[in-house]
């Protein structure tokens, strides 16, 4: 076989390997194997130096044609297996963001949470500044302050929780303890008057307590939001205004406000308000049995005898008070037929506010 021949076979040969190489390292011995040092046809070159000088131009030019024929094959090869081998990678790699993924409830509001705020931004926007008492509560601020005689019913045992005083530093009334879990937010009225002079205009929200059985229109826990004016020249007409604008921005504008005599001990008058009915505009429906009007809250003008107590002039100032039930208000605006709804945790019920 003349070298040429033996050449082109080689050629033949390494095309034939690099066919049926499978990966990078293989062919790195394929390459190796005809091209290294020791390789086959480095081996021919070498045999170049025995032939006669006339042959050796088309013999070199030949094993040149073939080497690089030989190392473009080689390159091509390499790079078809590097693509290969890194789509392999991705297949291998991939993360599937097709799968649904875990799902968490975003955390919001509750709705009497939400209520407060609304009511409370109301009164913020009228210049009111927010007022606190404690939760439990002395005898004095929550009944006796307010003008509450010592045998007004609410003061029983029956209706009101008592708290025993381990400190010893409040004496037992009448075999009662004279500390309780508020049964209203009035007595933070008490607070800011013994701690400001007029003017006041001071909202108070917070949690009271009743010795209630839980039904759909009572719990034993429920959330009121205090309103108290105190300043020179206070009326009833402001009293009536003031609980005007807070029905419009609470409820629409449609909604109309009625207020019917009523008593509190420490309001003198007093008035219930009323809001007309939402579902039948004032004409009587069945959600308001007929009335047309649906009571929202207990207010009135300041007793002088609660001012006495907290050493306020009633001859040079006058004021209002009102105490309306944040579970009540959401219940109407929301049409809510029980207010065990609010404290059930149940979150099929939360999630829909
Ligand atoms: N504290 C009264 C109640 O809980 C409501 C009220 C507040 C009435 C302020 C008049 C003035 O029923």
């Amino acid at each position: 076989m003349s070298i040429v021949d033996e050449l082109r076979a080689l050629q033949a040969e390494a095309v034939a390997a690099l066919g049926s190489v499978s990966d990078l390292g293989t062919l790195e011995d394929v390459r190796i194997a005809f091209l290294g040092k020791k390789g086959s046809l480095t081996a021919v070159l070498r045999g170049l130096g025995s032939l006669p000088p006339e042959e050796r131009p088309a013999v070199g030019k030949v094993s040149n044609e073939v080497r690089v024929a030989l190392e473009e094959a080689i390159e091509s090869r390499r790079g078809e297996l590097a693509g290969a081998a890194l789509a392999d990678r991705f297949v291998a790699e991939a993360i599937d963001v097709t799968l649904p993924g875990r799902h968490r409830l975003p955390g919001k509001q509750h709705l009497i949470s939400q209520t407060l705020d609304d009511i409370v931004q109301v009164f913020l926007g009228l210049g009111y500044k927010i007022g606190e008492g404690p939760e439990v509560e002395l005898d004095y601020y929550n009944f006796t302050a307010l003008n509450h005689p010592p045998e007004h019913p609410a003061r029983a045992a029956t209706d009101t929780f008592y708290v025993r005083d381990l400190s010893g530093d409040h004496a037992a009334v009448d075999g009662e303890s004279d500390v309780l879990l508020r049964t209203h937010t009035s007595p933070v009225q008490v607070h800011v008057m013994e701690r400001q002079q007029p003017p006041i205009y001071v909202l108070a929200p917070g949690r009271v307590y009743r010795r209630d059985v839980a039904d759909p229109s009572h719990l034993p826990q429920f959330t009121q939001i205090e309103g108290l004016v105190v300043d020179e020249g206070i009326t009833f007409g402001d009293l009536k205004g003031t609980l005007e604008h807070f029905v419009r921005e609470i409820f629409g504008p449609k909604r109309r406000v009625r207020l019917r005599p009523h008593f509190f001990p420490f309001t003198e008058p007093s008035a219930e308000v009323d809001i007309s009915c939402g579902m039948c505009g004032g004409s009587g429906c069945r959600s308001c049995s007929g009335e047309g009007w649906i009571e929202v809250l207990g207010s009135g003008m300041v007793d002088p005898n609660v001012f006495g107590y907290v050493g306020i002039d009633p001859e040079r100032y006058s004021g209002f008070a009102f105490g309306v039930g944040a579970e009540r208000v959401a219940a109407l605006k929301y049409g809510i037929p029980d207010l065990r709804l609010f404290v059930d945790g149940d979150m099929r019920f939360l999630r829909q506010f």
